[in-house]
């Protein structure tokens, strides 16, 4: 199916400031450098923020995560997911047309969609409140046709099942997730045959469905309020009474740069002030123009662009020999005066592929580069 982005589009998305302050606690669980593995949780809490992506969440994630925007909407467009158009509010229903749930009767489930929701998939219905499509397997191929509503499954639906579901879900009810025809879970429908002595009757949900009953969150939205707001591998987004992130919850990765849509993304009456850069180490010394007229190419640095390149041009730093002789106190200046970029200078090491660069050598990165795989 074609998944585009919406014609419509806000004009721009900001986190909340609970949901930054677990988006950026998010960053801090990978390596420096590597902070584009968390692309996905971060489209997630947008989506759940907003209902949808839009285009500005997902170039606001693209930007505080330091990726070509190209690449978040390759993941939000790859991923059922995502949704990339307005949802109903109350859920936006998937039903699995694969093989077996559509032997089993999908598309009279797809019918039932057709006539309580709207005519077409990705519609929302006139009262707002539903959206639906049809979706490949959703791995409960046992308990076809199912449908995921919200965040879990309905199972061994019927036309009536599923119209009984949306007329509930539209009052406010939350019906019981799981199999819909008195199935425990996907045993046979006449009863189990073995392992008799492991039934106990007084166990009425099988595990995933007792789960999903007991955390609740079917068709609500993450919105930033849960309790704890923490990072399970650490405290490090514990909220503090002011809703910021507790100390230690910045991530490796650079702070979002100026740019419209990163900017969008700062809370403004509760982000902590950034460190004032300019007084940050030691400028190093700095060139009015390139040497001979001619700059180096810069982008053979790994983790400089274009964008980069023209930041350090504009500093007066054109030559690898002048990243190559930065002392420690010099890296400290530049990584807090790359404006959007803070920080790059230590986590991409700039330094040492200078120096390689700088006495005619090449790098892994570099060499890629001259080969023209490295596209900018
Ligand atoms: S075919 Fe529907 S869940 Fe697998």
């Amino acid at each position: 199916m074609l998944r585009r982005l919406h014609q419509d589009q806000p004009e721009s998305f900001a986190f909340t400031p609970d949901n930054l302050a677990w988006a950026e606690a998010q960053m801090t669980k990978y390596p420096a450098g590597r902070q584009a593995s968390a692309v996905i949780p971060l489209l997630w809490r947008a989506q759940e923020q907003e209902g949808w992506l839009t285009r500005p969440a997902i170039e606001g994630v693209a930007e505080m995560l330091g990726m070509p925007y190209m690449r978040v909407l390759e993941v939000a467009s790859f991923y059922f997911m995502f949704q990339l158009q307005p949802v109903g509010s109350v859920a936006h229903v998937q039903i699995c047309g694969t093989t077996s749930c559509m032997i089993c009767g999908a598309e009279d489930l797809i019918a039932v969609c057709k006539d309580m929701i709207a005519p077409k998939a990705h519609q929302v219905s006139e009262d707002g409140k539903f959206s639906w499509e049809e979706v490949e397997c959703l791995g409960a191929c046992t308990n076809a046709p199912m449908a995921q509503i919200g965040k879990d499954y309905y199972e061994d639906l019927t036309e009536d099942s599923l119209r009984d579901l949306l007329t509930r879900l539209g009052k406010g009810e939350v019906p019981q997730v799981g199999p819909q025809n008195g199935r425990f879970a996907s045993e046979p429908k006449s009863g189990i045959t073995s392992l008799t002595e492991y039934v106990n009757a007084s166990i009425k949900l099988n595990a995933s469905a007792q789960l999903a009953d007991d955390i609740g969150d079917t068709v609500k939205r993450i919105d930033g309020t849960e309790v704890p707001l923490r990072a399970p591998w650490g405290n490090a987004s514990e909220k503090t009474t002011a809703g910021e992130p507790a100390e230690g919850a910045k991530p490796a990765a650079p702070a979002p740069s100026k740019t419209k849509a990163a900017e969008a993304l700062k809370p403004a009456p509760q982000a902590k002030p950034e460190s004032d850069g300019e007084n940050v180490g030691t400028k190093p010394e700095a060139l009015d123009a390139p040497k001979g007229g001619e700059a180096d190419d810069l982008k053979r640095i790994k983790g400089i662009g274009p964008k980069l390149e023209k930041l350090c041009n504009a500093l007066g730093f054109y030559h690898f020999d002048q990243i190559a002789a930065w002392t420690e106190d010099e890296v400290a200046w530049v990584d807090a005066n790359l404006e959007g970029f803070k920080g790059r200078v230590t986590r991409d090491a700039w330094v040492s592929q200078a120096k390689t660069l700088a006495s005619g050598g090449e790098t892994e990165f570099s060499s890629r580069v001259k080969k023209g795989d490295v596209y900018e």
